[in-house]
């Protein structure tokens, strides 16, 4: 019987009074539901691996470090979708785009990430708040409304260039003194000075202030950041992973967690606080303030200053790792591939036309600039897999029924090493991007995730990359170190080069 003839014939059928008739068609409204439920699958009937054999590849074939070659394994055994429980923690596993593409769009007025629980925990033990990263519901709301007007508007980031060159000009000198070390040019391991770049970056646009971390000498408390930063991402999934009685018996990753995110915060308020004092005494002698930095705009908002710490302290640490590794993997393949990366040198040089410092504008006329950020985020997406959690409602995906507060783990990184949308899905082809006739799904590559909870440093992060390799393609030829050895990616909470990538700098 189809739902049309039960709706249509259901009320003469039964020939009841107003009252009963109403109550009646609710009950059919609600119908097709109860209906399509019966129809739809179970999470008992989704395949996936048993708890040990998931255990097993976690702890003892490092699977934390693999978590991505997990999701194409997970693929190919059990299909698009599948489960895994690891304690009492069930999650779904989502690889294929239309099948994300159906759990974002049901993804409710204010999405939730994942629980990031053991991120929420460390701020509930010292009475921190949350920021962006962290935080849900309407405050989340809040913040994103108030953040998005300074970071996504295309003509606000843009006002970050003049901020971003000045970095980029230390960065090239670093960069210079670095391949004067000895007589090839090489420089070993560049992600670290990408880290520190990053870092420089973000504290530029937050503080309009420099923090040193391109001088020849970096400061103490620079370097003891980034290395939080890094055991803090190590931490993390394990924290998750363990439930908090598990704490107190094995404390040392749960307490490692704890001293990083206790320097992260100490960093990020010490910068505020110096910041803000700054402008207080400026104010103090009559001068007028510039305040076009992002703290500045929070702060000025009427923010609580336990939001500004907490919301700076996530910014800060947002912007390092994702910017590292997106240029350290574009000079890892600009280096082998010659052609591609004097057709990229060719491009820039073209646009600014003798000029030395590109602006963010010129970026419009730069289709390779675009393709070959958008490959290597397809390659080497730094978030290889987003999560969600659905709230308010049970959901349908791909013919299963998926119940509220189930976390669903969205494997980007599967969908973008997906044949089907990408031929020859493991070589870096920038050039698949230009002339976009044929499109891929626009879900099978989103690696600054899509919609209301998508990035929302994108843009500041796509400047920051577009001037930086403008300006190192213009000043040096880049080549891979003499070993040329193969560089594979491994996560840690966030994909980044297995080990050290090393590459000859040639002074043009
Ligand atoms: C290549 C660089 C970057 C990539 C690939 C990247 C990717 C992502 C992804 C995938 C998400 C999750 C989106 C979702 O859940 O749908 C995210 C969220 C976020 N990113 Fe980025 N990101 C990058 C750079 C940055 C930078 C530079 C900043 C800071 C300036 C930043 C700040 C954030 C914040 C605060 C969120 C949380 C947004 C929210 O929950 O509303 N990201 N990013």
């Amino acid at each position: 019987m189809t739902m049309n003839f039960i709706r249509e014939m259901l009320p003469q059928a039964l020939r009841m009074s107003g009252r009963c008739m109403s109550s009646a068609l609710r009950c059919v409204d609600r119908w097709p539901d109860v209906i399509l439920h019966e129809q739809l699958k179970t999470l008992d009937e989704m395949p996936g691996p048993s708890t040990a054999g998931f255990v097993w590849d976690l702890f003892f074939r490092r699977g934390f470090t693999r978590l991505h070659q997990l999701q194409l394994k997970g693929k190919r055994q059990y299909g698009p979708m599948w489960k895994a429980r690891f304690g009492p923690i069930l999650t779904v596993h989502v690889a294929e785009a239309e099948l994300i593409e159906q759990v974002l769009r049901q993804e409710g007025q204010h999405p939730m990430r994942s629980d990031l629980s053991s991120w929420k925990d460390y701020r509930q033990l010292r009475g921190h708040g949350y920021g962006l990263l962290t935080a849900e519901g309407v405050e989340w709301q809040n913040v994103r409304s108030l953040l998005a007007k300074h970071m996504l508007r295309p003509k606000s980031v843009e006002a970050y260039d003049g901020t971003l060159n000045c970095v980029v000009d230390d960065l090239i000198e670093k960069l210079k003194l670095r391949r004067q070390e000895n007589s090839s040019g090489l420089i070993t391991d560049i992600s670290a000075e990408f880290y520190r770049f990053g870092l420089e970056g973000i504290s530029s646009v937050l503080f309009e202030s420099r923090i040193g971390c391109l001088e020849p000498v970096i400061p103490m408390e620079t370097e003891r950041f980034i290395q939080s930063i890094n055991s803090m991402f190590v931490t993390t999934l394990l924290t998750m992973a363990m439930p908090a009685w598990l704490h107190r018996l094995f404390p040392r990753p749960w307490d490692t967690f704890c001293r990083c995110w206790d320097y992260l915060f100490q960093f990020a308020k010490l910068q505020i606080d110096q910041r803000l004092e700054e402008d207080t005494e400026k104010m103090a002698r009559g001068e007028t303030l510039e305040g076009r930095y992002l703290t500045y705009f929070l702060s000025q908002a009427g923010m609580p200053m336990k939001s500004v710490y907490s919301n700076v302290t996530e910014l800060l640490l947002a912007g390092v790792d994702t910017i590292s590794s997106t240029l350290s993997w574009s000079l890892y393949e600009l280096s082998r591939h010659p052609e591609i990366q004097n057709a990229l040198r060719a491009e820039v040089l073209n646009v600014l036309q003798g000029r030395t410092l590109p602006k963010a504008s010129d970026v419009a006329a730069m289709p390779l600039m675009k393709a070959v950020m958008k490959e290597i985020l397809r390659l080497y997406p730094v978030i290889p897999g987003n999560a969600r959690v659905i709230t308010d409602k049970d959901i349908k995906v791909g013919g299963y029924l998926i119940p509220r507060n189930t976390l669903i783990t969205l494997c980007h990184y599967a969908t973008s090493h997906d044949p089907k949308h990408f031929p020859e899905p493991d070589d870096f082809i920038p050039q698949r991007w230009l002339n976009r006739g044929e499109a891929s799904h626009p879900y099978a590559a989103i690696p600054f995730g899509v919609g209301k909870r998508s990035c929302i440093g994108r843009r500041i992060a796509e400047l920051e990359v577009y001037l930086a390799l403008s300006r190192i393609l213009m000043h040096f030829n880049v080549e891979p170190a003499e070993d040329n050895n193969t560089v594979h990616p491994m996560t840690r909470t966030l994909l980044v080069p297995e080990r050290e990538i090393n590459l000859c700098f040639t002074e043009r």
